[in-house]
């Protein structure tokens, strides 16, 4: 089966966690694109659900789908999110930010009572970090932050290069924020934990892709069916 395939099954295998009367978080990437797109069928079916996207682009797919859609500043707190990852282990830590969305998403999964996280089985690792990690930061500044990102990789014993993302135009990418991306190419992350605080202690960091604690619940699909991971 496809990879593609693979994401439409974790992503539909999601729906029977969500519940008429629900209010929803909206993932972002190519599979909460699948999730929001069932979704959408079911909306157009009567399904009563209130939801919270993560990203420009989740809202603007929810919208052409006629999902309703409010915010966190109406709805301070969330049933659930479903939401994509580009790598989880088997703690279900995350890293996430690949599509650049991860300041929103993680602001969405903190105001959500569970997070679900829906992934091909690709994405599982025994160690995060062969994906590079994003950080967003501010540009004001940045290339002190940077070293001090430097300082505060070290501290969590790892290394490796940091990479500001561009578009293919060259140009910087930009979060829906208005920050900047940098990617970092670890490897390996020995203390996904201790990296995490050190990070959030940088002033000109605004977050990073490392979602710790967040999640008690992935649906894996995999070429024979699906896996679902629980942390009890
Ligand atoms: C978006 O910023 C990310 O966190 C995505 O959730 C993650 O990159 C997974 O995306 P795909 O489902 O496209 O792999």
């Amino acid at each position: 089966m496809s990879a593609e395939n693979l994401k439409k099954e974790a992503a539909e295998a999601a729906l029977d966690y969500v519940k008429s009367g629900m209010k929803l978080g909206l993932g972002t990437g190519s599979t909460a694109n699948y999730f929001i797109k069932a979704l959408g069928k079911k909306v157009a079916n009567g399904f009563d659900i209130l939801c919270v996207p993560t990203s420009i682009a989740s809202q603007e797919l929810a919208k052409s789908l006629n999902i309703p859609l409010t915010t966190l500043d109406a709805t301070s707190k969330l049933d659930l999110v479903v939401d994509g990852a580009d790598e989880l282990d088997e703690a279900l830590n995350l890293i996430k930010g690949g599509g650049g969305a991860l300041l929103r998403e993680k602001i969405v999964a903190a105001a959500s009572s569970q997070m679900i996280v829906i992934a091909d089985d690709s994405k599982l690792v025994n160690h995060l970090g062969a994906f590079p990690l994003p950080v967003e930061v501010v540009p004001f500044g940045a290339g002190a932050t940077i070293e001090m990102m430097k300082q505060a990789i070290k501290n969590a014993a790892s290394s490796g290069a940091i990479r500001l993302r561009n578009n293919v135009d060259g140009t910087p990418f930009v979060t829906d924020g208005g920050h900047y991306i940098y990617d970092c190419a670890l490897g390996q992350i020995l203390n996904p934990k201790q990296l995490a605080q050190n990070l959030n202690l940088i002033p000109g960091v605004v977050e990073h892709g490392l979602f710790i604690g967040l999640s008690k619940v992935a649906i894996l699909a995999t070429a024979t069916g699906i896996k679902k991971i629980e942390i009890l």
